[in-house]
């Protein structure tokens, strides 16, 4: 297969883990005979600095005419806390989203063996956990109208959703449900929001004409927070607005122990974009401990999403061989003496190395577990 991906490599630790997983994914495609071309653009607090726009023209240009995306990571202290910057790192994000019509975003969390004693939560509650949340990305607070007074004191931020924006998620997120424990949760506030009041009349329709054989529940995403540490083993796909997707999705994970294991998919009905769910990590930029993982899964859900499921497969089973021997970053192994590159370096030649597996036919037991 010939794919053209944009590289959008952004800030602090963005540009090292990418160039990781660019190394799995070039290892594929030596192995399994694909070509992968890729092209570089600017994104966040760097393209600021270079062209004042978090999100330049050129960028937004390239990552229309290529077949997916693969993003590091954005933001920089210098606006974090600076509430008056006129242009902040994270619009850039935001935009290419909106622009590109990603309104699914697909974060899953699966908990390794050997990383269960790393876990926040005791071994006896982690054990099992296998969850994906399905997060809306295009809507919600984040793209409400946005007001502040003259004088500076009053603020608000619209929250608004339409029933096709709850519709075309609500309808993956059964669909990926149908492919795994067929259980899906509706995570909102329904007894506060009106939106969520919205999400909970749409979803309960859908499912009951469409998905009948989803088992389908509603959680107060207070609660859900709370479920999410207490047994979150009982959770399959989570559906969420954006917001809440945003905040349950960091909890969710670190109960693998580490926040840079954690890769996600976005995805509209025609672009794909595939990050890390972590930030850029200014204070690691550089220094060779960040956490490749996250991002080299991202490429594996790249490949998933255009059915290269062995391929796929091998990057998942490379990383896992990699926790397995204790080849990884100080996030998940203290004092490791392993760095950034060489946890990508594991990888690529564990994917050169290993014969290709015999075809795999059930097609369904290879899209189950959508990583890891
Ligand atoms: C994420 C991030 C972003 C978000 C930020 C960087 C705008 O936290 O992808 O989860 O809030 O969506
Ligand atoms: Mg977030």
């Amino acid at each position: 297969m010939i794919l053209k991906i944009a590289v959008l490599p952004g800030d602090g630790i963005g540009p090292e883990v990418t160039k990781e997983a660019i190394k799995a994914l070039n290892a594929v495609a030596k192995k399994y005979d694909h070509t992968f071309e890729y092209e570089e653009a600017p994104v966040g607090a760097f393209a600021i600095d270079a062209f004042n726009d978090p999100l330049p023209p050129q960028t937004l240009t390239l990552c229309k005419t290529t077949d997916a995306l693969l993003f590091g990571a954005i933001g920089h202290p210098k606006y974090d806390n600076d509430p008056t910057a006129p242009v902040r790192p994270e619009q850039g994000l935001l935009r290419l989203r909106k622009e590109l019509g990603l309104f699914a975003n697909i974060r899953p969390t699966t908990i390794y063996p050997k990383l269960v004693n790393q876990s926040p939560l005791r071994p006896e509650r982690i054990a099992g956990v296998d969850l994906t949340i399905y997060r809306e990305l295009t809507g919600g607070i984040y793209f409400g109208e946005k007001q502040l007074s003259d004088d500076k004191t009053q603020a608000s931020d619209l929250c608004s959703y339409s029933r096709e924006e709850v519709e075309r998620i609500a309808h993956m997120a059964f669909r990926a449900a149908q492919k795994r424990r067929k259980k899906l949760t509706l995570v909102d506030k329904a007894n506060v929001l009106e939106t969520s009041r919205l999400w909970r009349r749409v979803v309960a329709e859908i499912g009951s004409t469409t998905y009948p054989d989803v088992a389908l529940d509603f959680l107060f995403v207070d609660n859900a927070a709370m479920q999410l540490i207490l047994n979150p083993t009982q959770f399959d796909v989570m559906l969420t607005e954006n917001m809440f997707g945003d905040i349950l999705s960091d909890e969710a994970s670190v109960l693998g122990g580490s926040i840079g294991l954690a890769a996600s998919a976005s995805v509209g009905k025609v672009h794909s974009m595939f990050e890390p769910i972590h930030g850029s990590y200014p204070q690691a930029a550089g220094k060779g401990i960040a956490n490749p993982v996250a991002s080299i899964l991202s490429a594996a859900l790249l490949l998933e999403h255009f059915n290269m499921y062995h391929e796929a497969g091998l990057i998942k089973e490379a990383v896992s061989y990699s926790i397995e021997k204790g080849v990884s970053t100080p996030d998940i192994v203290a004092n490791s003496i392993y760095t950034t590159q060489d946890v990508g370096n594991f990888v690529e030649s564990y994917i050169l190395k290993k014969e290709i597996p015999a075809p795999v036919l059930d097609n369904k037991t290879i899209g189950k577990s959508t990583i890891i």
